[in-house]
């Protein structure tokens, strides 16, 4: 958790843009956004600066700020709380939808341990090795939204063998009685119908399922 007032700033340095990609900022307009003085809004951009969550090139007339993924991932947690005080608690979501195949690139990544560990300690099993893709409904989009604005765990990138793995977010969920979860890899564009689902048994086996067998995964309560 970061201090309040520096969330502020960040949040001020988002509001133009600063989550997308450099933006221009003076220590003035900062000030009269936040009700600070110069000097101040100056102390919080060198701080947030110094703590990893913004970068900033300077320019004789100001500064282009940039929030960082970690500036970001500070905001989303924010973010995540004012959705859990305003959206309704304790309502289960289900999603419909068809089994499908992927590339088959769930069970190499699913085989690596630092992300096997993380599951672990976030879902309580070690999941089997591979995903389950679901291609949800078109009707089961909005609900899809719904989920993704609850409260998702983030599992942490790695690097091994010389290669750097991404962030991934992931929330528990249900098929059936089994507990699985739902998890989306970080930085790559996504697919808005297809969620991949990991659990601790080969879901297609015991399920009996095969390519467009139509299932559905819940997630809450
Ligand atoms: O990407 P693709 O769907 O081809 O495969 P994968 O993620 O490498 O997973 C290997 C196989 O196991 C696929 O057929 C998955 O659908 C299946 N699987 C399963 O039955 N149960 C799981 N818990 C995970 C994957």
């Amino acid at each position: 958790m970061i201090p309040a007032e520096d969330l502020q700033c960040l949040k001020a340095i988002a509001l133009r843009g600063g989550c997308k990609g450099p933006v221009f900022v003076s220590t003035q307009s900062i000030g009269t956004m936040l009700a600070i003085s110069q000097q101040t809004a100056s102390r919080r951009l060198k701080g947030l600066e110094t703590n990893g969550l913004i970068t900033r090139s300077m320019t004789a007339d100001g500064q282009h700020v940039t929030v960082t993924k970690l500036g970001e991932d500070e905001l989303r947690r924010e973010f995540q709380e004012y959705s859990r005080i305003f959206t309704e608690g304790g309502k289960t979501y289900s999603l419909h939808g068809a089994v499908v195949s992927g590339i088959g690139e769930g069970k190499y990544y699913m085989s690596l341990p630092e992300y096997k560990a993380q599951f672990k300690q976030i879902l309580g099993f070690e999941p089997y090795p591979g995903t389950l893709n679901i291609r949800i409904t078109h009707a089961s989009i909005p609900t899809r939204k719904k989920i993704d604005s609850m409260e998702w765990i983030r599992v942490k990138g790695f690097s091994a063998d010389g290669r750097t793995f991404g962030d991934a977010r992931c929330i528990p969920c249900r098929i059936g009685t089994i507990s699985c979860g739902i998890v989306v890899p970080g930085r790559t564009h996504y697919p808005e119908d297809i969620i991949e689902v990991i659990a601790p048994i080969a879901l297609r086996r015991k399920l009996g399922v095969e390519d467009s067998d139509s299932i559905r995964v819940e997630v809450g309560p």
